[in-house]
């Protein structure tokens, strides 16, 4: 399979609009050897054929689709490559760009979970108001480890694994976890017999979610924050990662750990990487340790085969 990294920044992106922390600041004034980069998503395509699924439809959309020409073939007057969407969660920056598919000629093919459609109907009603557009053409992602497919994506199959992370802030779930608030997913390429795991908001790694990374040829997974006292230590925030369930990657029980026990020959990729993580430095010592770790940093246009 062959997978492009659209957005590979948290919410906010990188430099987020209002930051002045020393990666924002340092990037804007290009003294920081860093990329910038969009809010995160990924669009995955089997080997052969222009369609695919994507992964979140990130506020930043538009201008991912602006960037790769892939992502819009022209077979039509009105086309995409888009063949399906599939929500990790519902969070802002996972969900808000669906507001702007809404000039489509059918009802947007949509997979997520059932709590996520719930807030995605009520404290964020963006299902709903596109109803009044194109429509959603809702299917509801299993948590039983039942796999699905996307019509006309043929080869890959998805395997949604509910994990510990949060539900927007926007969510009645928020401090109350409902199972499918989160999800990663197993994707597999049934001609290849290869499978990636995603997981862009990763809280716990439970032994169901490291058996699905354990089972993988690639992972790419939560690369939010470095440390767990980041945004407090920064003065911008008095949640911790844990707290608002992004596991960090250093420290006792971090990513880092876990990344270190998979089988050798596993690609390991962070993603989701908020704008004050050490890692975006790419002279940082952070990074050298991530890459003796042999740890890749995603960016923005990245392709990735599988
Ligand atoms: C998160 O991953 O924790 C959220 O997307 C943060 C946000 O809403 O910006
Ligand atoms: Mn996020
Ligand atoms: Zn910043």
């Amino acid at each position: 399979m062959r997978i492009t990294v659209l957005g590979s920044a948290a919410g906010g992106g990188f430099p987020q609009w209002n930051c002045n922390c020393r990666n924002c600041a340092g990037l804007r004034a290009g003294t920081l050897k860093a990329k910038a980069r969009t809010q995160s998503s990924i669009f995955v395509q089997p080997d052969d054929g222009d369609d695919g699924v994507l992964f979140n439809a990130s506020p930043d959309i538009l201008e991912q689709i602006r960037s790769k020409p892939a992502l819009q073939p022209a077979r039509t007057l009105r086309d995409t490559a888009i063949a399906g969407v599939v929500l990790m969660d519902g969070q802002i920056d996972h969900a808000t760009g669906l507001f702007m598919l809404r000039e489509r000629t059918s009802p947007l093919p949509l997979w997520c979970t059932d709590p996520v459609e719930e807030d995605l109907r009520s404290g964020n009603p963006v299902l709903a108001v596109l109803g009044h557009y194109c429509g959603v053409d809702r299917h509801r992602i299993a948590l039983d480890g039942t796999s699905f497919s996307v019509p006309g994506i043929a080869d890959l199959s998805f395997r949604a694994l509910p994990l510990s992370s949060k539900a927007a802030p926007y969510s009645p779930h928020r401090d109350n976890p409902v199972e499918g608030d989160n999800i990663g997913m197993l994707i597999s390429d049934g001609h290849s017999g290869k499978s990636v795991f995603y997981a862009p908001g990763l809280g716990q790694i439970t032994p169901a979610v490291f058996d699905a990374m354990s089972s993988a040829d690639a992972v790419m997974v939560d690369g939010t924050f470095w440390t767990d006292d980041e945004m407090p230590r920064m003065g911008l925030s008095t949640k911790t990662a844990r707290d608002i369930g992004h596991l960090p990657q250093s420290g006792p029980g971090g990513m880092l750990e876990w990344l270190a026990k998979l089988p050798a020959a596993t690609q390991r990729m962070l993603i989701h990487i908020n704008n004050t993580n050490p890692i975006l430095d790419e002279d940082s010592e952070e990074r050298a340790t991530l890459a003796r770790a042999d740890v890749e940093v995603c960016e923005d246009n990245m392709l990735i085969r599988v």
